[in-house]
């Protein structure tokens, strides 16, 4: 619609959007149930989430599933979510792929059961051509491992003869983790409560907003959605310049 007047930068969504689903178990424990019950409905936020982030028209939606440190839990509890996972994948690719969603995986795969290996890379596959909202799911992912991992690949060139060391800058390091193309997150939030990180996008976090929110993941909805990007368009933006820019 060419005569619309131009939509303002201020009331732009976030371009990446990355997500901690935290609370799973407190939400269950609250209501008295097993902490599976909690991840069970989580799932489900999961998919509301994708609907209302493709509906928004975010262009990267990162989501953090399962971390490096998760498999300090106990057996039954990873077992339960391995289980999730492997039924997400079964029973909504064809819907994702269906709606445009590209999906794509960060994080460890070495060392995985080989049935998810296959299914991550199957999901990968199958929606690599999709031009809709990218799913990025990271899974078995640490951010300090993704930077080791970023370390060794750079040093193979750099041993190959294809990489100065003394040319090495940020952008550099960035051109080896493990989605290079994929824009930094605009907006981070965590639901739950809890205010840190876990090791999440660290790299990639240096100039994102970051939302806390007090809802226990399985309760989140595209309301809280959208609050959390409200909130993002009240930031101030500087980049560690002069000139505030209000988020887009
Ligand atoms: C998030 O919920 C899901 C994963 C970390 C896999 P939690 O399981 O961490 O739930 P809380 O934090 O114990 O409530
Ligand atoms: C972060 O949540 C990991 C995921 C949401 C997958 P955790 O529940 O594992 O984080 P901590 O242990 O509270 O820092
Ligand atoms: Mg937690």
């Amino acid at each position: 619609m060419s005569d619309m007047p131009q939509t303002e930068q201020t009331s732009e969504v976030p371009r990446h959007v990355a997500i901690i689903m935290d609370g799973n178990g407190r939400w269950a424990s609250a209501r008295g149930l097993p902490r599976l019950e909690g991840h069970r409905r989580g799932v489900e936020a999961l998919r509301r989430t994708v609907r209302a982030a493709g509906d928004l028209g975010i262009g990267y939606l990162t989501i953090y599933s399962f971390s490096s440190e998760n498999w300090s839990r106990p057996q039954a509890e990873i077992t339960d979510l391995m289980g999730l996972l492997r039924r997400f994948i079964r029973n909504d690719l064809a819907d994702l792929h269906k709606s445009g969603v590209r999906v794509r995986v960060i994080g460890e795969r070495d060392g995985l059961a080989p049935d998810i290996a296959r299914l991550l890379t199957e999901a990968e596959e199958l929606t690599a051509g999709n031009t809709g909202l990218t799913l990025i799911v990271a899974f078995n992912y640490g951010s300090r491992q993704e930077i080791a991992r970023a370390t060794r690949r750079l040093l193979d060139e750099v041993t190959a003869g294809r990489i100065d060391p003394a040319q090495i800058a940020p952008e550099t390091i960035g051109r080896f983790l493990d989605a290079p193309d994929v824009p930094d997150p605009d907006l981070i939030v965590r639901t739950s409560g809890e205010q840190r990180l876990s090791n999440f996008l660290m790299w990639q976090a240096a100039y994102s907003e970051l939302v806390f929110m007090p809802v226990f993941w399985p309760d989140f909805d595209r309301a809280a959605l959208e609050q959390a990007i409200a909130e993002y368009h009240r930031r101030e933006r500087r980049f560690g310049g002069l000139v505030a820019r209000t988020g887009s």
